[in-house]
Order: C-alpha cells, then sequence, then structure tokens
C-alpha cells in the first residue's frame, strides 16, 4: 500500500476535453482537481498585470518568487485564487490565453513552477488528478494514471467558442481556430516540455467518444489500477 495520493496524468491540447472530464472525475473519485494551464494562466496575467514582458526570464522569476496560486472548489466549480483573488473568469480570456501560451514556453517559468504543481498533487488526501501538457512526461513521470485526450482541430476549435460564448465573450469561430492552431504550433514545438504524450499514455479521441463515455473509461481504468495498489 503507497502512502502517497493515486496520480492521475490527464494531457492533450486546448479543447480535447480535459477540463470537462478532469472536473467530472474528480467528483467521482473524491481527488483533488490541479489545473495546470491555470497555474501558467496566472503567471501571464500577473505579467500582463505589471508590465513585465513575456521573454524577460530575470522579471518572471523575481514574480515567480513571489506570486500565491490556490485552488478553492466552490459548489461544483474549482476556483483559482491569485494573491487571494479569484481570477476564473479573467484567466479565460482569448488574451491571457495567448500570453500563457508565451510564458510557458520560458524554461525558467516551467522548472520554477514544478515544486508548486507537485505539491498541490501530493498535498492531496486521497489522490489528484492533473491536467495539462507535461504532466505524465514531465512533472509526473511516475504517475499512477496516465492519459492523453485528443479531438480534431474542428471540434476543438468549437467547444472552445461555446465556452466562450456562454461566458459572454464574442469571437467567431474563425478567430477561435485561428489563435488555437497557433497556440497548437506553439506548444508542440517549443523546445522544453513539449506537448505530446507519454509513452505509457492510454490516448482517447473525444471527436469520435462523448465526454460521458471517456470519463466512464477513465475511471474504470483508475479503479482498475486503485484496486492493484
Ligand atoms: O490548458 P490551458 O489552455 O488552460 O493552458 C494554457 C497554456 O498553458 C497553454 O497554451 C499551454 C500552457 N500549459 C503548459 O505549457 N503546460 C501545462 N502543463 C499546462 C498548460
Amino acid at each position: 500500500m503507497s502512502s502517497r495520493p493515486f496520480i492521475v496524468a490527464i494531457d492533450g491540447p486546448a479543447g480535447a476535453g480535459k477540463s470537462t472530464v478532469s472536473k467530472l472525475l474528480a467528483r467521482r473519485l473524491g481527488f483533488a482537481l490541479v489545473d495546470t494551464g491555470a497555474i501558467y494562466r496566472c503567471v501571464a496575467l500577473m505579467a500582463q498585470r505589471e508590465g513585465i514582458a513575456f521573454d524577460d526570464d530575470a522579471q518572471l522569476e523575481a514574480l515567480l518568487g513571489r506570486i500565491h496560486i490556490h485552488f478553492q472548489v466552490v459548489g461544483e466549480e474549482n476556483h483559482v485564487l491569485l494573491d487571494g483573488q479569484d481570477v476564473s473568469s479573467e484567466i479565460r480570456a482569448p488574451e491571457v490565453s495567448m500570453n500563457a501560451s508565451q510564458v510557458s514556453s520560458r524554461p525558467v517559468v516551467r522548472t520554477g513552477l514544478l515544486a508548486l504543481q507537485r505539491r498541490l498533487a501530493l498535498e492531496a488526501e486521497k489522490g489528484a488528478i492533473l491536467e495539462g501538457r507535461d504532466i505524465g512526461t514531465v512533472v509526473f513521470p511516475d504517475a499512477d494514471a496516465k492519459f492523453f485526450l485528443e479531438a480534431s482541430s474542428e471540434i476543438r476549435a468549437r467547444r472552445r467558442y461555446e465556452e466562450l460564448f456562454q461566458k459572454g465573450v464574442e469571437r467567431s469561430l474563425e478567430d477561435v481556430l485561428a489563435d488555437q492552431v497557433q497556440r497548437d504550433r506553439d506548444d508542440s514545438t517549443r523546445a522544453v516540455a513539449p506537448l505530446k504524450a507519454a509513452e505509457d499514455a492510454v490516448r482517447l479521441d473525444s471527436s469520435v467518444l462523448p465526454l460521458s463515455e471517456v470519463v466512464h473509461q477513465l475511471e474504470h481504468e483508475i479503479q482498475q489500477r486503485l484496486a492493484q495498489r
């Protein structure tokens, strides 16, 4: 019996359904949820507010020394607090998405955020679900279960468009798709920890499976591995 919480890595590109699936799974399993994209978004938002250039490594490193990020479950939502302020909506703005992709390409930022991501997961009681791009490859290469979620570009862009629309952000589907293509390219080609599936990750394509079925398959796999511990 391991004393460490059970660690689940869910990686994949934007719009593949990671957030929805992770949230549902965390609730069903009673696991903590660590949205690592939200952490990169908080760094981008803080840099934006302080007028720090996204390639100024010295200033970014100093910023990481003062940043305080917490997650708090309120009702059914996982809220993100930056220095005590709830920034859950603000960090989803299209501008912050593009800036988060930029700051996340800086090795100084990726290294600086490793300890925080690991601590948030390891302080969970029973288990933690981490969603991101490099969880199974870099943050927890020894995760107890690893998944890589994919979906076609069109389906991912439509999901993002609908999500923004529901939040009152008006953007055309073409603009959302163009941003996504650029972000995918940046995330997959950056030198450090690019988006890629871990060799031992279970891959699922949510263009051909409803998200409820994805959740079902992941939960089944996790329950099996939990039973073997
Ligand atoms: O998942 P998201 O869209 O909220 O992520 C925002 C940005 O953060 C995304 O462009 C890539 C980056 N990111 C990353 O590089 N590594 C992670 N583990 C999570 C997110």
